[in-house]
């Protein structure tokens, strides 16, 4: 019984330490998952894109087709109100998530 409840005591201080760990570095920035691509129109995506959520919330999709990358827009546009976005812009994001973040199909 007591056996137990030390095994437990160790499985617990072994999950709180990395916590604990990160807690008390210096660094208040997160880590960053996905590492963003540079290309053309990145400009535009981060003028347009990133005022509701980080860039992580929109690749961690995957790579995906063109027609998805243009519905998540239209999505953003039409349920989330970004529609401050032209429709010039909007065809430069599409194409920039396509290049960066395609599967290389378009529909
Ligand atoms: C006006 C605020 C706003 C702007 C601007 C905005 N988004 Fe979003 N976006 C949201 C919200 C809110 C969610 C979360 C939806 C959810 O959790 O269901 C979201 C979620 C997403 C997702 C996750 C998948 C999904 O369907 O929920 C993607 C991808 C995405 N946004 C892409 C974009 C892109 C690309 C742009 C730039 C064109 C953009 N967003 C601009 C509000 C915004």
């Amino acid at each position: 019984m007591k056996h137990t409840i030390k095994k437990l005591l160790l499985a617990a201080a072994i999950i709180a330490t990395p916590l604990s760990a990160k807690v008390n570095e210096d660094v208040a920035v997160p880590y960053v998952a996905f590492p963003i691509k540079m290309g053309k129109g990145f400009d535009t995506v981060q003028a347009q894109c990133l005022m509701c959520h980080s860039f992580g919330y929109m690749i961690n999709q995957g790579k995906q087709s063109r027609e998805f990358w243009k519905k998540k827009v239209e999505k953003m546009i039409v349920h989330f109100k970004a529609d401050l976005i032209s429709k010039e812009d909007q065809k430069i994001i599409v194409d920039y998530f396509f290049e960066q973040y395609g599967n290389g199909k378009l529909k």
